[in-house]
């Protein structure tokens, strides 16, 4: 079966949902869903600045966060464009928390300097984020299609033009003027993530065999408390950073303090720094987890604030009321990816990428918290304008670039868990390679091995890639290690 659209989007989380809704008007567009992604598991929020903040102290905080390897240029439109994308996804029904006098409730998160994180049910502001803009994309009459991509189609000239989707059972093909990859990041390349199992880097695959270019892939962020359930395998239920902003902190399994002394900001220091405070701590103790107390806080606080987290710890029988949370850092977020200009242009004609999947340039070497639902908003609406401006016709079909099974996938899982976790070394590097070497070039393996070449390039420490061989910043490293595929089709 073939049909054909103006432009398909791979993936419906916030960044794939707000690139179909800019587009609704003025072309036709199809949504492509393999699965949940990771927008409705996120928790503590958006942050936007506005009011008494400035959006130059938000480019601030995501710079320092960062660790100085961001685009100033893309920052600048994330902090500017954000105010106006969460006022319209609130005139699309978006319910975020107010305080009493109808205000908008903010929080504070690991690296802001100012309370800036606006939030939905507590703690589930990903859910509302996806109810609303789910909503708003159906009424603008936007279609939508569970399938898994498994190729694209390029023309003589090189343009993509179209989709392979395996849907019903059948291989579907989809002409379009373009794509737009929204497919999320890169969680099921690991053993254990905080994202859900469909989340699993097919987008960065498919770029690369499109010929697209990728980069920053060494910057895999760990999120420092994800829920220690005991379970080593699948999505790890998040206690949102929000937990520390309200005031929680974190101790060792003897009750010391981890973040004191740690950084000036203690446990609101960003998100890599604290996670790999956790891990030192971790290995020093020989423990597998550490505590996130929470006790502090006033339970009516907790109760209002963070009903999922309070449920995830109910699971496993903790009450976070009166007992301490167990925690320990897990694969969270993918700050590099597809390499693309500002409004999400890949280089290959037809081809572009927005949200995680993308390397905006707007995370750095370590993202900061709550920037990621922004990211999808404002890039997702860059790359709609982008194509609603300019979107040649549709060129004839040539040819297709497909992706292939992966091997043993869970030996590749491993392997870059092992190798490729907070804390890396050249040996094991040089061991990951090895062991990639002999299990093909499927999707998995090829988000793996793109990890541990950039992860092997950057002799050096910087954001969340840390090389225990290379343990400082250097600035001979001040430059983006791009990958591409070589003559044998490998990263
Ligand atoms: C969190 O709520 O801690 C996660 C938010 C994010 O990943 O930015």
């Amino acid at each position: 079966m073939t049909r054909a659209v103006d432009v398909v989007v791979i993936g419906a989380g916030a960044a794939g949902l707000s690139a179909a809704l800019g587009l609704a008007a003025t072309r036709q567009v199809l949504v492509l869903s393999a699965g949940d992604g990771s927008t409705p598991w996120a928790q503590g929020g958006v942050s936007v600045a506005f009011g008494d903040d400035d959006p130059l102290d938000h480019a601030h905080d995501t710079h320092v966060a960062g660790a100085g390897f961001c685009d100033p240029r893309n920052v600048r439109a994330l902090v500017e464009e954000g105010p106006q994308r969460v006022a319209e996804l609130i005139a699309h029904g978006a319910l975020f928390d107010r305080r009493e006098d109808g205000s908008l409730s903010r929080t504070l998160e690991g690296g802001h300097s100012h309370p800036r994180i606006v939030h939905a049910g507590g703690d589930a502001t990903g859910a509302e984020v996806d109810r609303a803009l789910r909503a708003a994309v159906r009424a603008a009459g936007v279609e939508t299609m569970a399938g898994r991509v498994i190729g694209l189609t390029k023309s003589t000239s090189g343009r993509v033009s179209g989709v392979l989707v395996e849907t019903g059972g059948e291989t579907v093909r989809i002409d379009a003027r373009a794509v737009v990859l929204a497919t999320g990041g890169i969680g099921n390349a690991y053993l254990a993530s905080t994202n859900p199992s469909a989340v699993r880097g097919d987008g960065i695959a498919l770029a690369l065999l499109a010929g697209a270019s990728l980069v920053d892939m060494e910057f895999v962020q760990f999120h420092p408390t994800a829920l220690f359930t005991g379970q080593t395998r699948g999505q790890l239920p998040l206690v949102t950073e929000a937990v520390r902003g309200e005031g929680a902190v974190l101790r060792d399994l003897r009750g010391r303090l981890i973040m004191a002394g740690r950084h000036p900001r203690a446990d609101l220091a960003p998100r890599d720094i604290v996670a790999r405070e956790i891990e030192a701590a971790m290995r020093r103790d020989g423990t597998d987890h550490v505590w996130l107390d929470a006790r502090s806080i006033e339970p009516d606080v907790l109760r209002r604030r963070f009903p999922t987290v309070l449920a995830s710890c109910a699971s496993i029988g903790v009450d976070m009321l009166s007992e301490q949370i167990p925690v320990a850092p897990a694969e969270h977020f993918l700050c590099g990816g597809v390499q693309v200009d500002r409004d999400g242009a890949t280089g290959v004609p037809g081809l572009y990428a927005v949200g995680e999947v993308a390397a905006s340039g707007v995370h750095g070497a370590n993202r900061l918290a709550s920037n990621s639902l922004l990211e999808g908003l404002v890039f997702g609406r860059r790359v709609a304008t982008a194509l609603t401006l300019d979107l040649p016709a549709t060129t004839d079909r040539s040819y297709d670039v497909v992706l292939t099974e992966d091997r043993e996938p869970e030996r590749i899982r491993a392997i870059l868990t092992k190798y490729a976790g907070i804390r890396r070394d050249g040996a094991g590097l040089n061991a990951a390679a090895d062991e990639l070497s002999a299990l093909g070039n499927g999707p998995l393996a090829t988000v793996a091995r793109s990890v541990i070449v950039a992860a092997t390039a950057r002799e050096e420490s910087r954001g969340c890639h840390w090389r225990s061989d290379h343990p400082h910043t250097d600035d001979r490293w001040n430059e983006h290690v791009a990958i591409g595929l070589d003559e044998e089709g490998l990263p």
